[in-house]
């Protein structure tokens, strides 16, 4: 059923909210699973669409899940017999692709068909091909599917030519239980990576080096089971200060991890904002007199993280000012800026370069979502908006936030969905 969301903004946020997990770790370690011998456990997943089709894949497969939403996911990957992942499933999401390097650690061979996920580039996943073909498997193209064979897979030194996460994470998970010991260079670095390292080395895996751009891993014959917690939401925890901030409130967002999000955080001062941190909190606060206009570049972590651009671009559409945001990771990551424009918003795009020239507020209209982080821009500027703000489109939203607007509400915001016919 279509549904979409009405906002009405201008209400301050404040109080406190929980994290959730995090989508992109989640996306991995669930995939992941399929290289234990034996039954292992995750916690503190998020509750979202992508982590359902997971689990629907990894069934397709013949695997046994037991999954709790909120509670935990157990996998008993044993009687999981599958090398293929239909058209279905596949185009749903983008992390489809991390069972190309799942079933050939944990087979051989994997025909997974080309994954879905934001259309934010053109997305190529040579690299993930070129690791796998180091480590001695072959790929054929056909229909619109990766079939990936490996008679054995061995040990091998991998050069990535552009940092890529995916690719990174995929030939992990490939290189995982290959022969002898793989080396990983220009590694990415994300805390998605050393949260799949870790998962892999709660079950004896041994991964050495991630969060660095070398990564070392020595291929292990079996991998035990394992209970592992996925780390908190690093997108999710900046979407929620970008929005204490956009709406000049006060809120603290527990169950997070502050390091994770230093180049946000020091953005955030730099436009006047004032941000404190715990261990696992962050208290976001506003001043009335609004927010200074400041520049963006996007960078591989431990930069400013892509995913929190197009929020943040809202934020910077009433800034005092002209700010300059350049999106150097992905070719079409402004497709939120025609949105925001209906909002009021003075932007100008050249190329991978946005100008946006802060106003004195946005009014509200009704904007649809183009992919996820533009559903989150969308979000902040609903918030932001003087009256109401009708987005349509929600499914991108569910895909990657956890019960957002209930988060939302809980600290003041006026937000409900209703039914489209
Ligand atoms: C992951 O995408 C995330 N998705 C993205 O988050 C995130 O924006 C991105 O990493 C960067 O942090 C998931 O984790 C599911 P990349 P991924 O491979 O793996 C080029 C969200 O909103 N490249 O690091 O696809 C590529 O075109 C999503 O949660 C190649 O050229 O990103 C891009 O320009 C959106 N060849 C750049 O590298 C390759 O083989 C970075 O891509 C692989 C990538």
């Amino acid at each position: 059923m279509k549904e979409r969301m009405l906002i009405t903004g201008g209400h301050p946020l404040q109080g406190t909210v929980r994290v959730s997990g995090g989508k992109n770790t989640a996306v991995a370690v669930i995939p992941a699973t399929l290289l234990c011998d034996e039954p292992c456990t995750i916690e503190n997943l998020p509750d979202i669409d992508d982590v359902r089709v997971l689990v629907d894949i990894l069934q397709s497969l013949g695997a046994r899940v037991d999954y709790v939403p909120g509670a935990f996911m157990t996998v008993d990957p044993r009687p999981a017999e599958g090398r293929e992942v239909s058209y279905q499933d596949a185009r749903k999401l983008r992390a489809s692709y991390y069972l190309l390097g799942a079933l050939l650690g944990r087979c051989g061979e994997a025909k997974v068909p080309y994954p879905g996920g934001c259309r934010i580039g053109s997305r190529p996943i040579d690299q993930h091909l070129k690791g796998f073909a180091s480590l001695g498997a072959e790929t054929e193209e056909i229909g619109g599917t990766y079939h990936i064979v490996a008679e054995e897979l061995v040990g091998s030194d991998v050069f990535f030519d552009v940092v890529t996460v995916g690719g990174t994470i995929n030939v992990m998970l490939a290189a995982a239980k290959a022969k002898g010991t793989t080396i990983i260079y220009n590694a990415a670095k994300e805390p998605h990576i050393v949260d799949l390292a870790n998962f892999l080395n709660s079950m004896g895996a041994k991964v050495k080096g991630a969060g660095t751009d070398v990564i070392r891993i020595k291929g292990q014959g079996y991998l035990h089971t394992t209970t592992y917690a996925v780390i908190p939401d690093q997108i999710e925890t900046g979407t929620l200060m970008i929005a204490a901030a956009a709406t000049r409130g006060d809120v603290v967002i527990n169950g997070c991890i502050p390091t994770h999000m230093e180049a946000l955080t020091a953005k955030l001062l730099e436009m006047g904002i004032r941000v404190t941190d715990s261990d696992d909190a962050i208290r976001v606060r506003s001043s009335s007199s609004g927010v200074r206009a400041v520049n963006i570049k996007t960078q591989v972590y431990p930069g400013f993280p892509t995913d929190l651009q197009q929020p943040m671009s809202a934020l910077l559409t009433t800034a005092r000012g002209t700010s300059v945001i350049q999106e150097t990771i992905f070719e079409n990551r402004f497709r939120h800026m025609d949105e925001l424009s209906r909002m009021g918003a003075r932007v100008r795009i050249m190329d991978r370069t946005a100008i946006v020239e802060g106003v004195e507020e946005l009014h509200g209209a009704p904007v649809t979502t183009t992919d996820l982080r533009a559903g989150a821009a969308l979000l902040v500027a609903g918030l932001m908006a003087r009256g109401v703000t009708e987005i349509y489109e929600l499914e991108y939203i569910d895909r990657g936030y956890e019960h957002i607007e209930q988060k939302l509400c809980s600290l003041g915001a006026d937000i409900h969905r209703e039914a489209i016919c």
